[in-house]
């Protein structure tokens, strides 16, 4: 990857509060017109990263350039580039949509009616046209997540950042976010996207790092990831007890993998391996469900899932993500 072609490069940044090394030697390239994902557990190092990218805090050590430009010696000029919509976010509670998203354009120097206009569109794009007359503080939480991803592309950034724009939000406002997010990156802007959630950066991102520590520990496509992880579990629950030590044995051959019997008699989970060579994770789970029918074997029920953050980190550091918060706490 040319040099010309990175919209965000770091290099052994360091931040520290105190004794804390916020990011201890964190290396990020982010290629331009996509989505990177930045997945971590709380305290990673992300809204740290995102602050000092934004050159809303500088670094204590290391490089780190916006489309080639210094945060620290041209600061200024990054600031032109970028927009940073906050984990905690700030537009006017007693303002309307229409209101904040007007005053906002109209600081950015449009005048009365290309504000207007903007507003509206983006309003519509967002889908809170039927809000834009209502005071922000009556808003859900997933339209307030929008209206603050509305305010902050404005004027169309080269480069958004969005810190944990779905925490909190239920399934369907998630899917509303991530379907803005795409509609943004299709409009150009590259997006720094941070997330707890390893479903979330699969959907959205084109690369992800996983981010301990203030140091990336893991770096990829979601394949490439997946594929050092495991793609996931199948879980899978039988009519009838007895029949459990041969799915046992059927889900191992088929799968390959470790097969873990719950405390529930009737419940068994097998890893699915994320080797890329191999198959799909759906396309393995549907395969060894079938091999279970054939066997004889009536399942009741079964589910797919990704490895949450938790399993990642368990694979990638042998500890919880959680582990250290919990000795913070201790030490507190
Ligand atoms: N202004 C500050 N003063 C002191 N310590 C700070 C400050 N900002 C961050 N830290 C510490 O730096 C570390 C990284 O924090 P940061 O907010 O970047 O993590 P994060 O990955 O964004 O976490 P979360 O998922 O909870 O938002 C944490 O240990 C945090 O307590
Ligand atoms: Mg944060």
């Amino acid at each position: 990857m040319s040099k010309q072609d990175l919209a965000i490069e770091t290099e052994g940044l360091v931040k520290t509060f105190g004794k804390t090394r916020a990011l201890d030697g964190l290396d990020l390239q982010v290629p331009t017109g996509t989505v990177y994902g930045v997945l971590g557990p709380n305290g990673a190092g992300k809204t740290t990263a995102v602050r000092v990218l934004a050159t809303l805090l500088r670094p204590d050590d290391g490089q780190a350039r916006v489309f080639g430009l210094d945060v620290r010696k041209e600061a200024d000029a990054v600031r032109g580039k970028v927009s940073l919509t906050g984990q905690y976010a700030s537009v006017d509670e007693d303002l309307t949509g229409t209101e904040n998203l007007m005053l906002l354009g109209r600081l950015l120097g449009h005048r009365k009616p290309a504000a207007r206009e903007r507003a509206g569109q983006l309003l519509e794009a967002f889908g809170l046209a039927d809000a834009a007359d209502k005071q922000v503080k009556n808003y859900s939480g997933g339209m307030r997540r929008r209206i603050d991803i509305a305010a902050s592309i404005l004027n169309t950034p080269d480069l958004l950042f969005l810190d944990e724009p779905t925490t909190g939000l239920d399934p369907r406002s998630r899917n509303q976010v991530w379907e803005i997010v795409r509609l943004v990156v299709a409009h150009g802007t590259t997006v720094l996207l941070t997330t707890q959630y390893l479903d979330e950066a699969d959907q959205l991102a084109a690369r992800i790092a996983v981010v301990d520590h203030g140091k990336v520990i893991a770096e990829g496509t979601p394949g490439e990831l997946k594929a050092s992880i495991g793609a996931g579990a199948v879980h899978v629950r039988l009519r009838d007890a007895a029949q459990r030590p041969q799915a046992e044995e059927v889900l191992a051959r088929e799968l390959g993998a470790s097969v873990q019997l719950e405390a529930d008699p009737v419940a068994l989970t097998a890893r699915i391996s994320g080797d890329e060579t191999k198959l799909g994770a759906a396309e393995q789970a549907s395969r060894a469900l079938s091999e279970l029918s054939r066997a004889g074997i009536t399942v009741d029920d079964f589910s797919l899932g990704q490895p949450s953050l938790d399993e990642v980190f368990l694979t990638l550091t042998g500890h919880p993500a959680d582990d250290d918060a919990k000795e913070d706490e201790v030490a507190a």
